[in-house]
C-alpha cells in the first residue's frame, strides 16, 4: 500500500512538473529560450580585467552578470574561478548572488543550474571528503562503498549549494595510454556498468528524487567511446565498429540510463571520422531514440566551437551550432564566449536552420530538471544546514574505499606485512606527496593545489611514522617531481643518498609513480615509469635489500624493466586523502589488502591488451593450425589481487547444465578462507562461450561479481544468476543475441561447463 501510494506521488509529481515546464515554455521568448540551453563558466561573470581568469578574492561582477543573465538570459554556469576551491560559505554567497539576478531581475525568474566536477568528492570545495578515484573504486569490487561514496559527494556538493554533479565517468577505461584511465572504472564494460549505476543512485538517491537537499543530478560521461583513440591520447581519433559499440561501450551508459541518470556529457572526441557533437545518429538516434534517454544532453568543454576551429566539419561558428544542435545538443558549455552561441542560434531558428521543436525539446528537458531539483523553490543550499560536511563519519566511509581498494600484485616468500619494528626506509617521489595520492581535480583541475588544501591529511612518509614509530623509519627522496615545471618533469633529488640510506635499512619502502594529470596534459609518450625512477628502483635493487614497490599513478605505467628484483608490489591507484594511511595499514598489517585490478597491467609498450581479447591473441603454441605462439603476456591479468590470507574454491554447482530460453542459471561455489587472518575476498564469476558465429568469442567475459570478508577458517556460499541475456553478444548485425551452444563458467581456479538452447 505504502509503496502504491509512494508510486502515486510520484506520477502526481511527475504530471505537475510537465504541466509547469509546458506552461513556461509558453511563456518565453525565443531569446529565454536560448539563453537556457547555454553554460558559461564562472569566470565570465567574475570581476577582472579578462574572461579567463578573476581578480581574488573572487566577486561577481555586477555589470557582467546583468549582461549574461539578464540580457542574455543565460541558464547554467559551471566551475570555480580562478581554478581552485572554494569554501562552503564562498560557494553558498556566490551562488545566491547569482540566483537573486537570474530569479529577480528576469521576466520569467528562471533559476541558474549551476554545474561542478565532483568527480570523487567535491573537487572545488576546501574541506570536503576527497575519495579514491574511480579506479580505485572499481578496484575495491564493493557496490555499496561506491554508492557511499557517491551519497556523501552528493551531500557536500549540495553543502556548497551546487546541485549538479559532473559525474560519473563511464567511458571504457581499455587503454593503459590514455590520461584518463584513472577516472574511469577500469575496462571491463560489465563492471563499469555496476559502479556506474551505483554511483548514479549514490548521487541522484534512490528514486531519483534530486529535490531532496542531500542529493544532486549526475551527469554521466562522456558519451560515447572517448578513451579509444588510436593514438592513446585525448581528443583524438577513435575507429569503432558499430558491432563494438554496442558490445563495449553502450552497456556502461545503458546501465546509468536506467538507473535514471537526469544529465550526460557528450565525447569531444572523434568516432570514425565525425566529431561525436555533430553526430546526429549518435546523439538522436542512439541516445535519446534507442536508449530512451529524457534527460538533458550537455557539450563538453567548447566543444560546438570546436566543430569549427578544431574539427573543421563546420565553416563557422555559425554553422557549428547548427550542426551540434540539430544532432542533438541541449546545452553547450560554451564556456566563454557566450554572445556567438546564443546570436548565432537565434538566428538560425528565425531563418528556419534549428526547428523551434527542437528548441523546445532541449528547454523542456533544461526546464524539467530545474524543476526536479526544486530550484524555483530552493535555489540555493545553506551549508549551516548540512552538519557532516567533512566529518569524521565521511572522512572514514573514505578511509574505508581506499583500504578496500589497495591491491596487492605480488608477495613474494609474505615479504608483506612488515614485521614490527623493522627499520624501513622509504623513499621515491611518491613518498611525501599529498597532490599524488588524491591526483587531478583535486581542489584544482590538475590537482596541483593539493598541498596547499590538504594539509592536514597523511602522506605515505607521514602516515608510516606515526603507525610504524619515527624511530623506525627513515626518508630520502631519490626522485622528486618539479612542483612548477610540466606535469612529468622529475629531478635526482639525494638519488645517491638514498642507495646509501638503504643500506642501513632492514626493508625499503618504495614509492613510485606519477605526478596528478588529466585530459591533455596527461598525454604521454612512453608508458615505461620514468628513467629516473627507473634508475632508482635498480640501484635500490642493487643493494641487495627487501624492496617492497608502492605504486601511486593514474595508469600502469610499465615496470617490467626491475619487477622481477622487487619483493612485494602494491598498486594503490590514487587512493584519496586517506591514501597515505590506508597504504601504511595494508603495509604493517592492520588492514589484509583485497583490491583486484579492475584492467589488465601490461609488461611490454607493443602488448596492450585487455582480458577480454579475442582467442588469437592468446593462443598458445599447440592450438591453431600452426605453430606460433601469440605471446598473451600482461604483467598481472585483469583481477589479480593478493592477500594476507588464503581462499579456497569448492566446484562449482549449477541449477541445470542445459539452460534454456526463459530459464535462469543458478551458480553456487563455496569460499573457503584456509589461511591464518580475516580477509575480504571479491569472486569473479567470467563466462566463455565457446563457439560464436561470425563474430569471434572473447577468450572470457565478466558477468557477475561479489565482495565477501571471511574469518580464518570460515566458508560462505556465494551464488549468481546467470540468465540467457548475460551471456549473449552483438552479432555481425549488431543484434544482441545468445545462441545455441557450449559455455563455459569460471570463478577463480574451478571452471564447469554448461549448455544453452533457445
Ligand atoms: C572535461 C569534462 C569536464 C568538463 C567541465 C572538460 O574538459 O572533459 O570531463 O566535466 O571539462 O569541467
Amino acid at each position: 500500500m505504502f509503496l502504491l501510494f509512494c508510486g502515486y506521488l510520484t506520477a502526481n509529481a511527475q504530471t505537475d512538473t510537465k504541466t509547469k515546464v509546458e506552461d513556461l515554455l509558453k511563456k518565453m521568448t525565443l531569446e529565454e529560450k536560448v539563453g537556457q540551453m547555454t553554460q558559461v563558466t564562472l569566470d565570465v561573470i567574475g570581476k577582472g580585467s579578462s574572461r579567463y581568469a578573476s581578480d581574488e578574492p573572487f566577486a561577481l561582477d555586477e555589470a557582467k552578470m546583468e549582461k549574461a543573465l539578464v540580457q542574455y538570459k543565460l541558464g547554467s554556469v559551471l566551475n570555480t574561478s580562478n581554478n581552485r576551491a572554494r569554501t562552503p560559505q564562498e560557494w553558498y554567497a556566490i551562488i545566491t548572488n547569482i540566483q537573486q539576478v537570474a530569479m529577480k531581475k528576469t521576466k520569467n525568474g528562471i533559476p541558474v543550474l549551476y554545474g561542478i566536477d565532483a568527480i570523487h568528492g567535491e573537487t572545488y570545495t576546501a574541506g570536503a571528503t576527497l575519495f579514491p578515484q574511480q579506479i580505485g573504486q572499481a578496484a575495491t569490487y564493493n557496490r555499496s562503498l561506491v554508492r557511499r561514496g557517491a551519497e556523501i559527494s552528493a551531500y557536500e556538493t549540495r553543502a556548497s549549494s551546487i546541485p549538479w554533479a559532473f559525474s560519473p565517468l563511464l567511458d571504457l577505461g581499455a587503454d593503459p595510454r590514455f590520461p584518463r584511465q584513472w577516472e574511469s572504472f577500469g575496462e571491463d564494460p560489465y563492471l563499469v556498468g555496476q559502479m556506474g549505476a551505483q554511483a548514479v543512485k549514490g548521487l541522484e538517491g534512490e528514486n531519483n528524487d534530486v529535490a531532496n537537499p542531500y542529493h544532486v543530478a549526475s551527469s554521466v560521461k562522456h558519451f560515447l567511446g572517448y578513451q579509444t583513440a588510436v593514438s592513446g591520447k585525448d581528443r583524438t581519433p577513435s575507429f569503432i565498429s558499430d558491432q563494438a559499440l554496442r558490445e563495449y561501450h553502450i552497456p556502461p551508459f545503458k546501465a546509468a540510463i536506467d538507473a535514471g541518470a537526469k544529465t550526460i556529457m557528450i565525447n569531444s572526441g572523434i568516432i570514425n571520422g565525425i566529431p561525436v557533437h555533430a553526430n546526429y545518429n549518435i546523439l538522436t538516434k542512439l541516445l535519446k531514440e534507442e536508449l530512451g534517454f529524457k534527460g538533458l544532453a550537455v557539450t563538453d568543454w567548447g566543444d560546438i566551437e570546436n566543430l569549427n576551429q578544431r574539427d573543421h566539419v563546420a565553416k563557422d561558428n555559425k554553422d557549428a551550432v547548427r550542426i551540434a544542435i540539430n544532432a542533438g545538443i541541449d546545452m553547450s558549455m560554451v564556456p566563454y564566449n557566450y554572445e556567438p552561441f546564443c546570436d548565432d542560434l537565434i538566428a538560425l531558428v528565425k531563418e528556419g536552420k534549428v526547428k523551434m521543436e527542437r528548441i523546445d525539446d532541449a528547454v523542456r528537458r533544461i526546464l524539467t530538471l530545474k524543476y526536479e531539483l526544486n530550484l524555483f523553490n530552493k535555489p540555493t543550499t545553506n551549508p549551516k544546514d548540512y552538519p557532516k560536511f567533512g566529518s569524521k563519519e565521511f572522512e572514514q566511509a573514505s578511509y574505508q574505499t581506499a583500504a578496500e581498494s589497495i591491491t596487492l600484485l605480488k608477495n613474494n616468500d609474505s615479504a608483506l606485512p612488515l614485521s614490527k619494528s623493522v627499520k624501513i626506509l622509504v623513499t621515491g617521489p611518491n613518498a611525501n606527496s599529498m597532490r599524488t595520492l588524491d591526483g587531478a581535480w583535486s581542489y584544482s583541475w590538475q590537482g596541483e593545489k593539493v598541498e596547499q588544501f590538504a594539509t592536514k591529511y597523511h602522506t605515505i612518509l607521514k602516515a608510516l611514522e606515526l603507525k610504524a614509530g619515527k624511530e623506525n623509519v627513515s626518508y630520502v627522496p631519490g626522485v622528486s617531481y618539479k612542483m612548477d615545471g610540466k606535469y612529468f618533469e622529475e629531478y635526482a633529488d639525494k638519488l645517491d643518498e638514498a642507495v646509501t640510506a638503504a643500506k642501513d635499512a632492514d626493508v625499503i619502502v618504495l614509492c613510485l609513480g606519477e605526478n596528478s594529470y588529466t585530459e591533455t596534459p596527461g598525454n604521454l609518450s612512453d608508458l615505461y615509469l620514468s628513467d629516473l625512477q627507473t634508475e632508482l628502483a635498480q640501484k635500490l635493487a642493487a643493494t641487495g635489500k627487501k624492496i617492497i614497490l608502492v605504486l601511486n599513478e593514474g595508469r600502469p605505467r610499465l615496470i617490467s624493466k626491475f619487477e622481477h628484483k622487487m619483493s612485494a608490489v602494491v598498486q594503490s591507484y590514487l587512493p584519496g586523502s586517506f591514501g597515505g594511511d590506508a597504504i601504511a595499514d595494508v603495509l604493517l598489517g592492520t588492514v589484509n589488502p583485497s583490491g583486484r585490478l579492475p584492467y589488465t597491467y601490461p609488461q611490454f609498450p607493443n602488448a596492450l591488451f585487455t582480458y577480454y581479447h579475442k582467442p588469437s591473441e592468446s593462443r598458445s603454441t599447440t592450438e591453431g593450425v600452426y605453430n606460433y605462439d601469440a605471446d598473451y603476456n600482461p604483467q598481472y591479468v585483469f583481477g589479480q589481487g593478493l592477500s594476507y590470507t588464503t581462499f579456497k574454491y569448492s566446484p562449482i554447482k549449477l541449477s541445470t547444465t542445459s539452460l534454456k530460453k526463459g530459464e535462469t542459471l543458478t551458480v553456487t561455489v563455496e569460499v573457503s578462507n584456509t589461511g591464518k587472518v580475516e580477509g575480504k575476498e571479491s569472486v569473479l564469476l567470467f563466462t566463455s562461450d565457446l563457439v560464436a558465429t561470425l563474430i569471434t568469442p572473447d577468450a572470457k567475459r565478466l558477468r557477475a561479481f561479489d565482495k565477501i570478508n571471511l574469518k580464518a577458517g570460515e566458508t560462505k556460499t556465494v551464488t549468481f544468476h546467470i540468465s540467457p541475456d548475460d551471456i549473449g553478444f552483438i552479432n555481425a548485425d549488431g543484434k544482441k543475441v545468445t545462441e545455441e551452444g557450449a559455455f563455459t563458467i569460471q570463478i577463480a581456479d574451478q571452471k564447469i561447463n554448461f549448455n544453452y538452447t533457445p
